[in-house]
Order: C-alpha cells, then structure tokens, then sequence
C-alpha cells in the first residue's frame, strides 16, 4: 500500500499542544483510542466535519460518534435518560457509544440530520489528553476509508489516509482492536444493540437488568434503503473473503496454493506459510486486538482467496468477533 505524507506525532506536551491547535483551527488529526484509531475534528464546527466525510469518502448519511471527556460533558451535548446514566456509569470511559437524543449544538452534518447523536467517552491515556488540551468534544469515525477495515495501529492510518491529512498522534497498538459496542437507549423499555462490540450483549443486559433487541447503526440502515446489496458490506478486505463455520487440515489440502487459512487457534498438524491464526489459544481478546492488523497484512500479500474460521459459541466478545469476520466476507 502506498505510504501517505501524514506526520506521526509522539504524545509529548508540545506535540499535544500543536495537534489541539489543528483540531481548534478546523482540521483533521487521525487519534488513537482503545478501540481502533479514529480521524477526528472539532464536533461543533460543521466545516471541520465536512472534511472527515470528505477525507474518508463516507456517505453524508454515515452520522460520527462524538467523543468526550466524561458523562458531564455528554450531558452538554445530548440528554441521557436514567438508562443511559446507568450505562455510562457501568462502562465509562470504555468502548461503548451511546446513541441519545441530541441537544441543538450538535451541527446537523454530525448526526447526518437525524435527532439522535452517537456519544462515547473513551478509556485512552493519550486520547484524553488531546481532549482535555483541545476543549472540544471531538467528532471521530474510525480512520480508514470508507468501507475498508479499520485501523488499530498509526501506519494504518497512514497508509490508508496519509494523503489526505497532515496529522497523526501515535499511541501506539489499540488494546481491543474492535469498533465500540453501540447501544440505543433513547428508548429505555427498548434498548438494541446496533453494533457489536466489546462491551457485550450480557454486560448491558446486566446493567440495565433487561433484555437488549437488535438494530442497525444508522449509516447501514440508510444504505439499506438505497442499495439492499450494500447492507452488510463493510471493514473488507480488498482480496475475495469466505467465512467458514469450521476449518480443518482437509480444506487447506484441497485449496489453491495462494490461499490464505486464517484458524481462530492454532491449530494441529498443519504447517505453513500461508497457515495463520488469530490467537495461539483462542482467547477472544487477543483475537479481536489482531484481527484488523492480519487482514491487513493478508490483502496486501497477494493472496487469490482468505479464508476464515468463525469464533466458536456466541457469548461475549464471540459475538463482535463474528460480525466483522462476516463483514469481511460479505460480498458488495
Ligand atoms: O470504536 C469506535 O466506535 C470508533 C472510535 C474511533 O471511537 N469509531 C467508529 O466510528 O467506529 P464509525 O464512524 O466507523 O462507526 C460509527 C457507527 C456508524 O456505523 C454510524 O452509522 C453509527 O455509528 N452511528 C453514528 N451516529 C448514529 C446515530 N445517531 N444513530 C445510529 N447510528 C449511529
Ligand atoms: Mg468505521
């Protein structure tokens, strides 16, 4: 992939000092969160954010989630129910976005016209402290272009958006390696679950002590309406994708020799260099921190085909793990 002439800044108090100014004078900064890294601007200057949509590529339809420092700094934006208090109490700062009903500050290019404003506050030492020195809640979809995987490290960002912006702050590594679980709780009888994530199903259910229904993110939803073909299609590699329910030694034989087999634990009696895995063991969090980072790697090695095993069981992180690995596979 072709390098960007984006900068990667180090968290020093200049450099964070410098970076608030871009994001103060109406640019764009690419930041890191525990999450995946996201481009962000300042959240109340329409300006500002009509450059995310156009540095991204992302549908006018496609609302941003705004990022603040705590549940008092939601509150000046948006108005959260007992509900939503209950959530924020119980998960942040953490990766969990609620969607709310907004206040008037908020532009109507963030929320893509709709009443509602999706809100996190995140967990990020190095994050907060551009949030603090800026004074902005910070508008920020996840750093890539539109429809590809997101990126959990800087030089992902730079590589997919180097051209297009001046500034990146490095924190390194993100600790999850997953988009933030979505909640709408604007209903409090009828809370869903948009996006999976890893806060899971269970952890909310827990919180609020009841059932948590599905939906779907607003920008899915409205691609829905235009194009039916579009729906599921997102965080995909470039290179043709299949989802396998199980993988075994038999499917590697009989494949092509470019094929790429990623197991969801190493698995036995087969070796390799077009063998690989999300986690040594199978643990779900570290599967979830490399997985973006593997299809990456896999769509740039040439491969014809990349085959993936889903997470066994459908519990906690399972459930966010098997989303994207379908997402991956869906076909546009
Ligand atoms: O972990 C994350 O959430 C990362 C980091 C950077 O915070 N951000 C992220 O943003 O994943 P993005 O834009 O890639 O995904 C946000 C999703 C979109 O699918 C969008 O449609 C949905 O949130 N969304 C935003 N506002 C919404 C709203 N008011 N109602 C329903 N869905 C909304
Ligand atoms: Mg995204």
């Amino acid at each position: 992939m072709r390098r960007g002439s984006a900068r990667l800044f180090r968290g020093t108090p200049s450099n964070l000092n410098l970076l608030a100014k871009v994001l103060r004078q109406g640019g764009l900064v690419g930041v890191p969160t525990e999450t995946v890294y996201g481009l962000a601007a300042d959240a109340l200057d329409a300006e500002a954010c009509a450059r995310i949509y156009r540095a991204k590529g992302r549908p006018p339809t496609d609302p941003l989630i705004v990022h603040v420092l705590s549940g008092q700094e939601a509150e000046k934006i948006a108005y959260l129910n007992p509900a939503a208090r209950r959530l924020a109490d119980a998960f942040w700062p953490g990766p969990l976005t609620l969607v709310l009903e907004k206040r008037a500050e908020v532009p109507d290019i963030v929320t893509a016209g709709l009443g509602s404003v999706a809100v996190r506050v995140p967990a990020h030492g190095l994050f907060r402290r551009l949030l603090r020195v800026t004074g902005r809640p910070l508008a920020a979809p996840s750093a890539n272009p539109f429809g590809y995987v997101s990126p959990t490290t800087a030089e992902h960002v730079r590589a997919g958006l180097g051209e297009r912006i001046g500034h990146i702050l490095d924190g390194g590594a993100c600790s999850v390696g997953l988009e933030s679980t979505i909640i709408d709780v604007r209903d409090p009888d009828r809370p869903r679950l948009l996006r999976p994530g890893a806060i899971a199903r269970e952890q909310v259910e827990t919180a609020l002590g009841r059932k948590v229904g599905s939906g779907r993110t607003a920008g899915s939803a409205r691609k829905a309406q235009r194009a039916p073909g579009m729906l599921k299609r997102h965080y995909s590699p470039r290179t043709p994708v299949t989802l396998h329910e199980r993988l075994s030694t038999k499917d590697v034989k009989a494949g092509g020799k470019r094929d790429a087999w990623v197991f969801a634990a190493r698995p036995k009696g087969v070796t390799g260099d077009n063998i690989f895995w999300l986690d040594p063991r199978g643990d779900l969090r570290g599967a979830a921190r490399r997985l973006f980072a593997l299809l990456r790697r896999l769509d740039a090695a040439g491969h014809s085909r990349i085959h993936l095993e889903k997470i066994p069981g459908r519990a906690g992180l399972a459930e966010a793990l098997n989303d994207r690995l379908a997402r991956a596979a869906a076909r546009g």
